[in-house]
């Protein structure tokens, strides 16, 4: 039966039916009608707005009140996605208090689920979280809100550190959370991972064996000067947007455009 609208437990049927869980992205209204109408299950409103929307150089840059205007636009806007709102840094780790509050503001704006990065060391706020009645998707491997810390974007869970990934999984899933995104984890990693959780698990840079995968969509639509190496290009839409405009600077400029077909009938 096709679902009208994504909720938690259709996330948790297709991890046992098998069908992958696809993810991307979004920030704005535009893009939500597009992603969503083509069915897209999980709408992100990652806190990359940061870096791909208002031009910071790292996520951690971005507040909560700023996501909650994000929110709002991508929540007004999907019909059937299931969207997750990340808790952005510095409003969740000072105290489960802070953790809940700025949790209901995500739900209020409209999120179905919030995101938070941190597996054990994070697991008492996700069980604080849950306790208030809100879905968490819990975010562990490469957090970028750690960047600084884990100095900068690699592979974590290599060699001897592949046991606290296993141990974050697990933490994650036992404190409540309804998903787990695991970003550039080993795939062998990500594979036993996803066999072991009874929650879906959303890669990105993490192997084809996850539940489901997710991209920033400016990436995969050729948007960026640059992507990482797991990423695929599935259309290139900056080149598309790019010619359009050149080609309405040179109408203008050469007074073909407005023309008799384009006028406003007075
Ligand atoms: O903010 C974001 O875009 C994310 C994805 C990379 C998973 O957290």
């Amino acid at each position: 039966m096709a679902i009208k609208r994504v909720r938690a437990h259709h996330l948790a049927q297709m991890k046992a039916d098998g069908t992958p869980i696809t993810m991307l992205t979004s920030y704005d209204a535009i893009t939500t009608r597009i992603f969503d109408e083509i069915g897209t299950d999980m709408l992100l409103v990652g806190d990359s707005y940061a870096n791909v929307m208002l031009g910071f150089d790292s996520t951690t840059s971005v507040g909560i009140d700023e996501m909650v205007v994000a929110t709002g636009a991508v929540a007004r806007n999907a019909k059937r996605a299931f969207v997750v709102a990340d808790l952005p840094f510095g409003s969740y780790e000072t105290s489960h208090e802070d953790a809940v509050a700025n949790a209901v503001k995500l739900i209020k704006a409209g999120a179905s689920a919030v995101k938070l990065e941190g597996g054990v060391r994070m697991a008492e706020t996700i069980r604080a979280i849950v306790n208030a009645g809100i879905n968490v998707v819990a975010h562990i491997g490469y957090t970028p809100q750690s960047e600084n810390a884990l100095g900068g974007p690699r592979v974590q869970g290599r060699g001897d550190a592949a046991e606290q990934i296993r141990q974050d999984a697990r933490a994650v899933q036992d404190a409540g959370a309804i998903a787990v995104v695991l970003e550039l984890v080993p795939a062998p990693i990500a594979t036993d991972i996803t066999r072991e959780l009874t929650i879906p698990t959303i890669g990105i840079g993490a192997g084809e064996h996850t539940d489901g995968q997710v991209l920033v969509w400016t990436d995969m639509a050729g948007m960026s000067d640059w992507q990482p190496s797991f990423v695929k290009v599935f259309g290139e839409v900056g080149m598309a947007l790019k010619n359009a405009a050149q080609a309405y600077n040179d109408a203008v400029r050469s007074r073909s455009f407005p023309d008799s077909d384009h006028r406003f009938n007075q």
